[in-house]
């Protein structure tokens, strides 16, 4: 074979490649509103920046007639490319081919680039369109999965790894999805659930469908299994372009610093008058975040589940940051099971990265009931106070109204090595609030006042003289436990230049094998 007739031969088989599992199933991956794995390889990475590996790849299975049936790269796409000119690694299932069910040497492709991103230290990014393990290989294909699995477990904390959901994920097949940094799926397209609906009436009876088993918007609100909802891919590529802007290449890296125009020292007049006058009043913590950070932007992180507690990223001055804010909004900004098991995954996930922490407290305490108690809250609210107290990245506290009992200590308090603590004139920072404290301390001489005026009045004046001793910020500030009571409207120069100060700093964990945190 002449020279040109080699490089024909290999022109026409990268064609072949591309075409996947052929144009009639990429069609009717188009008529359900999806893109092919190549398409969404494309809008994620720089343009032209993509290398592929192993295109040649195909299966070495003899059963079932698939002898018959061989498809160049075997229903995965892998390889790498840049993101705003950083280098990641990338694989995307091709549905059109054995509806990119995973096969041996299908995993072994995805294996690849992981082993090389956690060499040259550079994020990963799977997009999941899969009908699971392939059927045809059996047992070699749970293998393939296993060998992701222990790769996702190796490289969780040392490069971050992102998971789009574009389509079924089901069985042992979520799990690597599950062991990943951040899930993102698109609404009416994506599904995940260990077990679907057939399987789920035959074993339990209950008669459920697809989207309301395992859909984008059960996992964005009720289970919490993914942190970002899509209204549809290219909204979800884009997401995660912007999320990796603010991470580090790897654990040994700082996040990126970008040059910043807004103003560092911008006064916001409007937080001065932010904090309504009635304790008990709510507002939105986002409107304050919106205004402390660089151009107000904000990446919410799991923005519909456990919504009293806020979590995302930002930056300030260009420097990019891990916040946490409990919501007055929702739930008057409670700590219960959701809102712990959310922040704490956060706040190690910044931890492991490198990214400060800066925290917004409003926070009543944690819910109290049988509902809470049964489901193990002490469990799951030890979770946050965990990851607070192990975390050695910067960490920023402002206290904005009430930072009550137990919660207080959680919340990036000074005594779980919070860096800076600030706190707004309007902070109430005490054991609980005024109402509890007098049915605790005086519930027996109220009870014996008979007329309910008189009743009403005395405990006005019991809270008040309450609120007078403990609930504000200077009874934590006579300690040291609060470094300063700052203006409202002062708030995003006085964090930008704790976190200047605080950008050297060193901080480290005794020796161990690992943390035994309660799970
Ligand atoms: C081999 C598969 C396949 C599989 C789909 N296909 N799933 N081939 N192994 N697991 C093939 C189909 O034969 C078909 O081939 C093509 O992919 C498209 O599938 P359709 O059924 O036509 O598509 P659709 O109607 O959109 O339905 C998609 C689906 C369904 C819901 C995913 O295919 C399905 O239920 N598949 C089985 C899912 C499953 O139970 N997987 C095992 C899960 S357990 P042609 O040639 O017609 O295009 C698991 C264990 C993992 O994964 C364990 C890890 C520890």
């Amino acid at each position: 074979m002449s020279i040109e007739q080699k490089i024909k031969e290999l022109l026409e088989k990268r064609v072949e490649a591309k075409k996947g599992g052929g144009e009639k199933r990429m069609e009717s991956q188009h008529s359900k509103g999806k893109f092919t794995a190549r398409e969404r390889i494309d809008m994620l990475l720089d343009e032209g920046s993509f290398e592929e590996f192993d295109m040649f790849v195909t299966h070495r299975t003899h059963d079932f007639g698939l002898e018959e049936q061989q498809f160049l790269g075997d229903g995965v796409v892998t390889g790498h490319g840049t993101i705003d000119g950083r280098v990641v690694y990338v694989f995307s299932q091709d549905f059109t081919v054995f509806g990119g069910s995973l096969s041996e040497t299908f995993a072994l492709k995805i294996c690849k680039v992981m082993d090389q991103a956690m060499k040259v230290g550079a994020p990963v990014i799977g997009i999941n369109d899969s009908g699971g393990a392939r059927i045809q290989e059996g047992v070699r294909s749970l293998a393939g999965y296993a060998e992701i699995f222990q790769r996702n477990i190796m490289a969780s904390g040392v490069i971050p790894q992102i998971s789009a959901v574009f389509g079924p994920c089901a069985g042992g097949a979520v799990y690597s999805p599950a062991l990943t940094d951040f899930v993102l799926m698109s609404e009416n397209s994506s599904y995940m659930f260990v077990t679907g609906p057939k399987v789920t009436k035959t074993v339990t009876g209950e008669d459920i469908s697809t989207e309301d088993l395992g859909g984008a918007w059960v996992h964005g609100t009720r289970s919490g299994v993914t942190h970002f909802v899509a209204t549809n891919e290219e909204e979800g590529i884009l997401l995660i372009r912007k999320l990796l802007s603010y991470l580090p290449q790897n654990n040994l890296e700082d996040p990126p610093l970008t040059e910043c125009t807004d103003p560092i020292n911008r006064l916001e007049d409007s937080l001065n008058q932010i904090i309504p006058e009635n304790p008990n009043k709510p507002y939105d913590v986002l409107d304050i975040i919106h205004a402390i950070v660089d151009y107000g932007e904000f990446l919410e992180i799991q923005r519909h589940y456990a919504k009293n507690i806020v979590i995302g990223f930002a930056k300030f001055n260009g420097m990019p940051v891990g916040i946490v804010a409990n919501q007055p909004n929702f739930l008057a900004g409670v700590l219960d099971i959701d809102a712990s098991r959310k922040a704490a995954r956060f706040v190690r996930f910044c931890d492991a990265f490198n990214i400060p922490i800066v925290t917004l407290v409003d926070v009543p305490g944690f819910l109290p009931g049988s509902g809470q108690e049964y489901g193990g809250i002490i469990i799951h609210g030890a979770k946050l106070l965990f990851a607070y107290g192990e975390a050695t990245v910067p960490k920023v506290t402002v206290t904005l109204r009430k930072s009550y009992g137990g919660a207080h200590d959680v919340m990036g308090s000074k005594q779980l090595r919070g860096d800076i603590n600030y706190a707004w004139p309007s902070a109430e920072i005490a054991v609980m609030g005024p109402a509890g404290a007098i049915e605790v301390l005086d519930g027996k001489n109220i009870q014996q006042i008979k007329d309910p005026q008189e009743r009403a009045e005395y405990i006005l004046k019991k809270e008040e003289e309450y609120r007078d001793k403990f609930a504000n910020p200077y009874e934590a500030a006579k300690y040291g436990y609060i470094d300063d009571v700052i203006e409202p409207r002062n708030t995003r120069f006085r964090i930008i230049r704790a976190l200047r100060a605080l950008a050297t700093k060193k901080d480290v964990n005794p020796p161990k094998k690992h943390s035994n945190i309660p799970l």
